[in-house]
């Protein structure tokens, strides 16, 4: 439906979207509470894979104050990305990067909602509109989130926040792959549907 308006309405706010980016899902507004909750002013927040940029955008309206970057490998949904912080009047650094590849900067928080579902699941074959690279993780949907948890602790400063969306039954494994980065405090959080989507990890 949103595909046929246009539009999805995402931390109140109003995104642009087309079959170049997915549509935001109300989850993943945890992400934007975790990182608008914890931030000290001016700190500098990274968006990995921002699709239609809704969570740099939606962090940047409630967080003027902070520096946002935000990412993704694809160019057309950059092009969305851009069009809705311009809407938005949202201050953003957008970078087209393969995961961490073209960032060289420490963040003092790093926030994803990555590519999550395995090949195998049904779901995949069924998509009519989102772009496949917005969900597939790969065989069992893990992929991205090992890209991004064994490169984040370079991008990170010491004390700073990892906080990452996955699947309803992937929690204990990324917590097992933070622990394995060394990542401490870590905290799993559910949903409103009382599903653990979202782990948060700090650098120490
Ligand atoms: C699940 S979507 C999330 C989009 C948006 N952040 C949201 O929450 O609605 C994942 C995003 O990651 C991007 N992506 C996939 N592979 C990537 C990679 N290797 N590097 C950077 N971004 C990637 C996709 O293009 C897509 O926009």
């Amino acid at each position: 439906m949103a595909y046929l308006i246009g539009e999805k309405e995402f931390f109140g706010l109003r995104f642009k979207v087309d079959n170049r980016v997915l549509v935001p899902r109300p989850e993943t507004e945890l992400l934007v509470e975790a990182i608008i909750d914890k931030a000290q002013p001016g700190e500098r927040v990274l968006d990995l894979g921002t699709g239609s940029g809704c969570i740099a955008v939606a962090v940047k309206t409630e967080r003027p104050d902070l520096r946002v970057t935000a990412t993704d490998v694809s160019t057309a949904a950059l092009a969305v990305a851009t069009a809705n912080a311009k809407r938005h009047k949202a201050d953003i650094d957008f970078v087209q990067s393969d995961w961490f590849d073209a960032l060289a900067k420490e963040f003092d928080a790093i926030v994803a909602n990555p590519p999550y579902v395995a090949d195998r699941d049904a779901a995949l074959g069924e998509l009519r509109f989102e772009p496949k690279i917005a969900l597939a993780g790969g065989q069992n949907g893990l992929d991205a989130i090992k890209a991004i948890v064994s490169q984040a602790r370079a991008h990170l400063r010491p004390g700073a926040q990892l906080c990452l969306e996955h699947g309803h039954d992937q929690a204990p494994i990324v917590v097992a792959l933070l622990r394995g980065q060394g990542f401490e405090r870590i905290v799993t959080k559910r949903d409103l549907a009382a599903h653990p989507r979202l782990t948060i990890a700090r650098k120490v």
